[in-house]
């Protein structure tokens, strides 16, 4: 296993959920069975990602785009999610983790929001890490919802135009208060966002493997990491003056 420099964790991962349904027919098993080896995956990379001091962890978990696919799989999609949050609950509240989630919640079937709200409001306080989990995320969606809210502001006369600023518009985001994405990975092979939090993106480092999610071990996690740590990070600036930058900051945990 690479060795990590703890005062370089990255402090946002995100990561694109690939390849359950090629794991699955790969071994000529039906597709859930690709997302419930995919679910166990999300346990452990929960806990190591915990244990490393990340302090936000974003999965893409199910699309907007995602609706359309068969009924039935939709259908095991939203039991195996209740499923998770039912038997994560304790794991959660031991290790500190606060859950959020992104995405168009009134489109999730009731089964899971009873799950899901307590849940939310049980973790709020809890520091360790985020768990943001994207359910029914579309990008442009949460981009419009955001502007749906400021421009309500606007009309009433509660904001002017130029009082809309990056930060601003952040706290209109479905969770303004996550740290920036450091780095994104995308396990399956494919190498694409797929709508995935394109704000919050905007300067992250980006990480592809061809292993399917339900095969992504620790060891993956921790490979990925360390090639984040080699690189160079500069922000629009030029090497020289990065050299200053890219040392482990005071405040790294
Ligand atoms: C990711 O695996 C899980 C979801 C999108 C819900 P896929 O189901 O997309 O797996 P592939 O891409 O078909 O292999
Ligand atoms: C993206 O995976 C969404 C999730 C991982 C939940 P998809 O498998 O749905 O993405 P595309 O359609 O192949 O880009
Ligand atoms: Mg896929």
């Amino acid at each position: 296993m690479p060795t990590l420099d703890a005062a370089w964790m990255p402090r946002h991962i995100a990561i694109i959920m690939d390849g359950n349904g090629r794991w699955a027919q790969k071994r000529k098993l039906q597709r859930v069975r690709g997302h419930e080896k995919g679910a166990e995956t999300v346990r452990r990379i929960v806990t190591a990602c915990r244990e490393l001091g990340v302090k936000a962890l974003s999965l893409y978990a199910f699309s907007e785009e995602n609706w359309s696919r068969p009924r039935l799989e939709v259908r095991a999609l939203m039991g195996l999610l209740r499923r998770f949050l039912v038997g994560e609950r304790a794991t959660l509240l031991k290790n500190s983790i606060r859950l959020v989630v992104s995405g168009r919640l009134a489109k999730l079937p009731d089964s899971v929001r009873e799950k899901l709200l307590p849940l939310i409001a049980e973790t709020a306080n809890n520091r360790g890490m985020t768990l943001n989990l994207c359910l029914a995320y579309g990008g442009k969606e949460e981009i419009v919802d955001a502007c749906q809210a400021i421009a309500g502001k606007a009309a009433s006369g509660q904001v002017a135009p130029e009082a809309v600023t990056p930060e601003f518009f952040e706290q209109h985001l479905y969770v303004p208060d996550l740290p920036p994405i450091d780095l994104m990975i995308r396990t399956s092979g494919e190498q694409r966002i797929s709508g995935f939090l394109p704000w919050q993106l905007t300067y992250a480092e980006l990480y592809f493997t061809p292993v399917f999610w339900p095969d992504f071990t620790r060891a993956d996690l921790e490979t990925a990491i360390a090639d984040y740590q080699a690189r160079e990070r500069r922000f629009g600036k030029t090497s020289a003056q990065t050299a200053k930058l890219s040392r482990p900051r005071k405040d790294a945990r």
